[in-house]
């Protein structure tokens, strides 16, 4: 069982004061805080072992690239991928996703179809529209129901021979939903599609095994999951990932380069261009050592735990709607309207009590537009946050009621 108040002593962050008032941080979806063991994990490669990898003999060199390739093996370990050339290390969820559009931009034709999902966030989306367009091949849409949860029913119907590729969030930034991304997986592939699945908002908070998944491509980041910005991972099968084309040139993804052309490298190292992210790879090692001292069940199960509490708390402001399917089918997220107040209204009331959430259309505005909001407020939650913070948080919403529907 996890313990928050013993977790929270690891986030020097959540000592400090916002606006006067102790910082209750929701908006964990947008980007997780970072424990002591991090950020030691950061400062000691920048202070004992900083050097560039894969490149020279000496001691530094070889320290820093142990300390880069083991971060791909614990990050390969941990969404249970069989090896380390499953993993490439990009700048973020938003470049992982764009090395498998860009892949498909150059393969699809007229007549192939792209399949997404009607609650994608942008960076599952955008990419797909310019690989649409590049390519001349047509984006489709899974409706949602009125709950927000996947119509399975309408995706099931317009999967056909024609889907090249199925890209879907499996947990959605702004409703939360938990989507059936083996179901998804095994209705593509009975038609000969694959599967990207956008794993922002998942890996940070549940247990994510690939192959239990069934997914071709699976993109995340460091940051949401208590690691460094600046590190985002593509897991691809590794036949898969061969057959793809790189995505960046130069230094260190080739084996061989003449005045005429270049052989690519093994992978990851295909996909992994230039210097990489060394400090954040360590970074990266120390966050997924302390979710997995955690437990990732334990994590999913607090994020539950809170989300349920915020939930019936909720109940007690009148004029709140709140979006998304029931609890028992979300993850660690609330997003909710006020009646009447804008979601940047709310925010701001909010930030001046030393709560805060993100206002607005979450990088999501297709969306938006089926709910027929410009945007909403979201309270999004981690593995420091306490029912306590909820009670502030809802203290302070019945202030922003009370000033705002006077
Ligand atoms: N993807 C992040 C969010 O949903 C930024 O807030």
């Amino acid at each position: 069982m996890l313990s928050p108040d013993v977790v929270r002593k690891d986030f020097p962050i959540l000592g400090r004061k916002v606006n006067g008032k102790r910082l209750v941080y929701f908006d964990n979806a947008s980007t997780s805080h970072k424990p002591r063991q991090v950020i030691d994990a950061i400062s000691d490669y920048y202070r004992f072992h900083n050097s560039n990898v894969h490149r020279a003999v000496h001691t530094l060199s070889a320290e820093a690239t142990e300390i880069y390739d083991s971060s791909h093996e614990k990050t390969a370990d941990f969404i249970g991928a069989e090896r380390l050339e499953e993993v490439v290390f990009t700048k973020n969820t938003t470049e992982s996703i764009n090395i498998v559009a860009n892949h498909f931009s150059g393969v699809l034709k007229k007549g192939d179809e792209i399949l997404l999902t009607q609650m994608e966030h942008h960076s599952n989306l955008v990419p797909w529209l310019n690989a649409a367009k590049l390519s001349g091949a047509r984006v489709r849409y899974a409706k949602i129901e009125k709950t927000g949860e996947l119509d399975i029913g309408h995706l099931n119907d317009i999967v056909t021979k024609k889907t090249r590729i199925v890209a879907v969030t499996h947990v959605s930034n702004v409703l939360g939903t938990i989507n059936p991304v083996k179901e998804i997986a095994d209705i593509a592939h009975d038609k000969g599609a694959l599967v990207l699945a956008d794993g922002a908002q998942s890996v940070p908070h549940m247990p994510v095994n690939v192959r239990k998944l069934g997914c071709d491509f699976l993109a995340f980041s460091a940051h949401k999951m208590l690691g460094p910005t600046g590190l985002g991972v593509l897991y691809g099968r590794a036949a898969l990932l061969d057959s793809l084309k790189p995505f960046n040139f130069g230094g260190d993804m080739i084996s061989e380069v003449t005045f005429e052309g270049a052989k690519w490298n093994e992978l990851p190292w295909k996909f992994e261009a230039g210097t990489p992210n060394m400090a954040g790879a360590a970074g990266m090692s120390a966050a997924i050592d302390y979710l997995n001292r955690l437990g990732m069940d334990s994590v999913f199960s607090h994020g539950k735990g809170i989300t349920a509490y915020a939930a019936k708390r909720l109940e007690e402001i009148g004029g709140i709607e709140v979006y998304g399917p029931p609890l028992s089918r979300k993850g660690a997220v609330i997003s909710f309207n006020l009646r009447g107040v804008h979601p940047h209204d709310v925010s701001s009331i909010l930030d001046s009590e030393g709560v805060a959430i993100r206002g607005g259309h979450h990088c999501a505005m297709p969306l938006m537009g089926l709910l027929g909001v410009s945007g909403t407020s979201r309270a999004s939650f981690y593995v420091y946050n306490t029912k306590g913070e909820v009670d502030i948080f809802i203290e302070a919403l019945k202030k922003v009621a009370g000033v705002m529907l006077k």
